[in-house]
């Protein structure tokens, strides 16, 4: 038995059961682990990824796994795309999409803040492979406009974005990006697919690092790429069965077993959120409180309008954040003084800004100031997890 519409499902229902079938065999309820790296066949089956199709029975787990499929299915009908392919993290996504995608000659338009490896691999792999890359702040769609040239092939947005909590404008960079037949692509990692359907606001390509919320319990890397056929299919061939970045069929099945999930954790990964961001936009010790969820984040309306839950990522900035990061480390009993984010258990970490304008972001000018304006000498980014909200806020009340 597997559902037979998705289209009258809603989120909880769809988290817990799309993509998901029996066990054929057994009537295993629970979606079976296949650890297996090659299957039996019982006819010829050409070697080339290039002849690759979605008729293709099973047979290599580099190309295709059973869990696997059922983990890229559950993705496809959240994301609301019309495929999805499974990725060993987060990072082999992004880079499949660009090389996939890209070509020597090509022009690429992406966030001049976001993961800082996405924010290398632009800057230092695609352009040393002639690839054309302008960073702009894509929160503003004048710099978007602003940087398009004859032959921009992608516009790259990750909303909100690390660590500043930008919100870019779907809609508004997809008609961009389209004036000039470029693909959107959005890394939708902070939002999850519980806040933002990237695809339904015009994108072409969506984006997760699956390590995070989609996982997370913070215990399996994955990533996935979400869109249509026609798109995905050069990543299979050339991303997955070339590159080989593919995902442990037992990283497939606990990230699938954590999106059961998925709706009930975002509902209280935000409202806890919004306790922890109001706690600290009233504490003496905190300069500065960015959360979509807050009337005082500067595109409130904006996150309001494209987010259906504002997630749990709140960046916050004190006086000497060196002093209060290490009584972190020292002093935190519940929050993990960690990098990494969407977990079940809340994680804080100081993303120190002169680490991030030099070494990933290469800022300069007036978007150097802007970025020091907003973060100082380094910015908190906690990832409010599911404790409970009274105990969160006890653990920072002793470190601020
Ligand atoms: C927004 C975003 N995209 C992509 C990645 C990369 O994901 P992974 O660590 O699974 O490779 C991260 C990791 O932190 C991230 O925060």
């Amino acid at each position: 038995m597997s559902l037979k519409s998705v289209t009258d499902k809603g989120l909880q229902t769809l988290a817990i059961h799309a993509g998901e079938n029996p066990d054929p065999a057994t009537g295993a309820s629970a979606p079976s682990l296949v650890m297996s790296s090659t299957f039996v066949v019982d006819e010829e089956i050409s070697f080339s990824a290039n002849n690759l199709t979605a008729e293709t029975p099973f047979v290599y787990t580099r190309w295709d796994n059973p869990t696997t499929q059922q983990l890229e299915q559950k993705l496809a009908v959240l994301e609301q795309a019309e495929a999805c392919i499974a990725f060993a993290s987060g990072m082999a996504a992004s880079a499949a999409v660009m090389l996939a995608h890209l070509s020597q000659g090509d022009h690429l338009v992406i966030s001049n803040t976001n993961y800082p490896g996405t924010a290398e691999f632009a800057r230092d792999t695609l352009t040393r492979l002639g690839i054309e890359v302008t960073p702009v702040d894509t929160s503003e769609l004048a710099n978007i406009s602003a940087a398009m040239r004859d032959n921009t092939r992608m516009v790259w947005l990750e909303t909100p974005s690390n660590p500043l909590l930008r919100i870019s404008d779907i809609k508004g960079a997809a008609e961009i990006a389209h004036t000039q037949q470029a693909l959107l692509v959005v890394d939708s990692t902070f939002a999850s697919p519980i806040a933002t359907r990237p695809l339904t606001l015009g994108a072409e390509l969506v984006v997760h690092s699956l390590t995070k919320y989609i996982g997370g319990h913070g215990d399996a890397m994955g990533g996935s790429v979400c869109g249509n056929q026609a798109l995905l299919g050069p990543l299979r061939g050339e991303a997955l069965v070339h590159y080989g970045g593919v995902i442990s069929p037992f990283n497939a099945w606990l990230i699938m077993r954590g999106m059961a999930t998925l709706p009930l954790r975002m509902r209280c990964h935000e409202q806890n959120a919004v306790a922890v961001a109001s706690f600290l936009e009233t504490h003496e010790g905190v300069e500065k409180v960015l959360y979509p969820g807050l009337e005082s984040h500067p595109q409130y309306a904006l996150a309001k309008s494209q987010m259906d839950n504002f997630s749990g990522m709140i960046s916050f900035r004190t006086a000497n954040a060196k002093a209060v990061a290490e009584r972190m480390m020292k002093k935190l009993e519940v929050i993990h003084y960690a990098v990494s984010l969407g977990h079940h258990r809340s994680l804080v970490y100081l993303m120190q800004t002169e680490d991030l304008v030099g070494s990933s972001y290469r800022l300069e000018d007036a978007e150097l100031e802007k970025y020091r304006a907003a973060a100082g000498e380094g910015i908190f980014r906690l990832s409010v997890g599911l404790e409970d909200t009274d105990d969160l806020i006890r653990d920072l009340e002793t470190v601020l």
